[in-house]
């Protein structure tokens, strides 16, 4: 089973698709390896678990939310590329 680490976007920039992408990448990435589970820690109250939980991901023991099929996150994840993603304009400023 992969492990991630942790997906941090920046606060200003969050809810706009950006999460998404980045989780996008790391499963595209993780399917060349020839991963098909994955799992990501957090701390049991963290407010942001809501962000895995929209993508599938089953709360498991100790603080972690698990994917047994990384097949079926990566078609979820692109189709929700090709339905309007990255959904709000991101201004980097300069
Ligand atoms: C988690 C995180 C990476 C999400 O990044 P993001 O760019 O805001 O995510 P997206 O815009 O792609 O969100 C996609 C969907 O996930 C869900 N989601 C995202 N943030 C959420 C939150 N705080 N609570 C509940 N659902 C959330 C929503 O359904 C959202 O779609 P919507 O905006 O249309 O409602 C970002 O909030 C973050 O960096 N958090 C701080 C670091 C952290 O705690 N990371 C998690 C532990 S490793």
């Amino acid at each position: 089973m992969a492990e991630l680490q942790s997906t941090f976007v920046r606060p200003e920039f969050q809810r706009r698709g950006l999460g998404t992408d980045l989780l996008r990448m790391a499963v595209d990435w993780l399917r060349t390896q020839g991963a098909r589970s994955m799992m990501v820690g957090f701390h049991s109250d963290n407010e942001y678990r809501g962000f895995y939980l929209k993508y599938g991901g089953v709360l498991g023991a100790s603080s972690r939310c698990e994917w047994h099929d990384l097949v079926e996150l990566h078609k979820q994840l692109h189709a929700d590329a090709t339905s309007g993603a990255l959904k709000r304009p991101v201004n980097f400023g300069g």
